[in-house]
């Protein structure tokens, strides 16, 4: 059995030494890059600027309160032409109540049809929404529910096991550094619960909002543990005085 508790990185054969800190350069930066995906792809979700809280839950969550729809009649742009009391409440509840095919044709399709359709049809000028069928109103009824599971599944899946051999070989690496016990227990089954628990939380947001809170931490967390399994392996091959 090789005496492990005298091994140094340090004492690597020189070309290992590149090879293993080359992985390492090129994997943080890939995270780096990631986050600058995650920017990009998140930072205007919710209308406001930087990316924080609001744009997570509006991306995971979606924006249930309104509809484009409702938010047109409701005091919105469209709001004046629906002069007759009470038109604008029956399709205002139809929304609320799911927006269901029948109650469409029996209270929503008449009103629209006598306020909305000359504009809102298919030869109409391009920006006038056309709002002549059941489905082309469903476009602007649906609730914003944010991310769909089968959207959520397939970057879940990709990524946990992506991500799962990286941080194995990052795991491997640290294993041999010269941190304290416990150090290395904490740092190296971590990442992979907190990569568990991000995807899991993800998909838990759609029914606990409050939740995008604990995807943020753990978003942190997995950064903070990808710098300490690249950073103190290079620091230990190269810089430690031995
Ligand atoms: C005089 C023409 C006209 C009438 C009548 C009209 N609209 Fe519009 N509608 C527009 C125009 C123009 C826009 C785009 C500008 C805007 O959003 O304010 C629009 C936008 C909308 C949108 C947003 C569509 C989208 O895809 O972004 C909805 C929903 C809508 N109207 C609903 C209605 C409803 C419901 C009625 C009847 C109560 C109605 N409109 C009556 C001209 C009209």
């Amino acid at each position: 059995m090789p005496d492990w508790d005298s091994f140094r990185l340090a004492r690597l054969p020189f070309a290992l030494k590149l090879a293993l800190s080359c992985f390492l350069v090129t994997v943080g930066t890939g995270y780096l890059v990631a986050g600058v995906n995650l920017y990009l792809t998140y930072h205007l979700t919710d209308g406001e600027p930087g990316l924080g809280i609001g744009d997570l839950r509006r991306a995971f969550y979606g924006n249930r309160e309104n509809t484009k729809l409702a938010s047109k009649i409701d005091g919105g742009s469209m709001a004046q032409f629906l002069p007759r009391a009470g038109d604008r409440e029956k399709i205002l509840s139809w929304i609320q109540d799911g927006a269901a095919e029948d109650g469409y044709h029996a209270t929503v399709k008449p009103i629209l049809a006598q306020n909305c359709v000359r504009c809102h049809n298919p030869n109409g000028l391009q920006r006038f929404t056309p709002l002549t069928s059941y489905e082309e109103v469903m476009v602007v009824t649906q609730i914003d529910r944010g991310e769909p599971p089968q959207l959520w599944a397939r970057v879940a899946h990709t990524h946990i096991q992506s991500i799962g051999l990286i941080f194995l070989v990052l795991a491997g690496i640290f294993s041999l550094t010269q941190t304290p016990q416990w150090v290395k227990t904490a740092v190296i089954v971590l990442p992979f619960a907190v990569l568990l628990a991000d995807f899991g939380l993800r998909y838990l947001i759609k029914y606990a909002p409050g939740l995008v809170y604990g995807m943020a931490v753990s978003g942190a967390l997995m950064g903070a543990l990808f710098a300490v399994l690249i950073l103190v392996p290079l620091y230990e091959m190269w810089l430690r005085k031995q």
